[in-house]
């Protein structure tokens, strides 16, 4: 096949958005590269449900009670914390400014949040569990506001952390940086997906297959789905106006999961630690812009 330079376009090139014209007279110096073709394309052939300017504000502000209830648990924790009062500090904070905790009732998950201690993986559900020192706790927020969702999360250290657990805080959270960097027009959902798997699989560490980043905005889960694991050039092309997540899971061990009996908690099989960053990423004309933006 032929290998094309992802990053530019030329004009007789197949457009980016997928319309089957060529860039020339499709989306090239359209301005908000937003065609009427690109966005019926993308929702008939894909199921992706591009973002206008209007639903991307929305998301945008949804995305900021995200951050200032991801500080707010931040403060609060501490070796003792049951995770259960995280929850109460999550729905409470939404709540009062206005917003809906998507996880609650989402599928019959129980809780506002999601916690997720050391070995578990993701969908950790709020408990009597009390933090340790040393363990590393994973809170991802969705929060919805005026009916647009905006998903996020962090791995925080309980106290200081031993070295396994600063070495995948540290590894998770470069693959979002690295992950993010490869969000522009052009490239692929593949190109995503490499970049995070060749840098946890150099580190030692390695890629949970089982969940994936997803679209976001209109509803919780959308299409695409954006694995953290791929090959360079392969699945759909960005386009500007999508939005979704990425939120690779990386472990210190093996990548192999199972999932505990209350149907949710996912767990490392071999017990190792998980650690995980996400934030909710636009598609913009030239790059990304994360709309659960924090430095990483
Ligand atoms: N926030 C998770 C994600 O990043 C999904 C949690 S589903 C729940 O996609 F039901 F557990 F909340
Ligand atoms: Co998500
Ligand atoms: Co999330």
């Amino acid at each position: 096949m032929k290998i094309m330079n992802k990053s530019k376009v030329g004009r007789n090139d197949p457009c980016p958005c997928g319309s089957g014209l060529k860039y020339k007279k499709c989306c090239l110096g359209k301005d908000d590269g937003q065609t009427e073709e690109n966005r019926t394309a993308y929702a008939r052939k894909y199921n992706v449900r591009l973002k206008d300017e209007k639903a991307v504000e929305g998301i945008r502000i949804a995305g900021r009670l995200v951050l200032e209830t991801l500080d707010l648990v931040e403060a609060a924790i501490r070796p003792g914390l049951v995770t259960e009062v995280i929850n109460t500090l999550v729905h409470e904070h939404t709540v009062k400014n206005g917003g809906i905790p998507a996880p609650l009732n989402y599928r019959g998950f129980p809780k506002s949040v999601c916690v997720s201690v050391n070995e578990v993986i993701c969908h950790g559900i709020p408990g009597e569990r009390e933090l340790r020192e040393g363990d590393i706790l994973n809170v991802d927020i969705t929060t919805i506001i005026d009916g647009y969702f905006a998903d996020a999360n962090k791995t925080f250290f309980v106290g200081s952390p031993g070295p396994g657990a600063r070495k995948i805080v540290n590894v998770a959270r470069e693959c979002l940086r690295l992950g993010r960097e490869k969000v522009r027009p052009g490239n692929t959902i593949g190109d995503i997906g490499f970049a995070i798997q060749q840098y946890a699989e150099g580190q030692g560490c390695s890629v949970v297959r089982e969940f994936v980043g997803h679209g976001v905005g209109f509803e919780f889960h959308e299409s695409p789905q954006v694995p953290h694991f791929g090959r360079k050039g392969e699945g759909l092309t960005l386009v500007p106006g999508m939005v979704f997540t990425i939120e690779p899971m990386i472990n210190l061990g093996e990548r192999y999961l199972r999932v505990l009996d209350d149907d949710w908690t996912a767990v490392t099989r071999d017990g190792s630690l998980s650690a995980q960053f996400e934030q909710t990423i636009l598609v913009t004309d030239d790059g990304y812009e994360s709309l659960t933006p924090y430095d990483l």
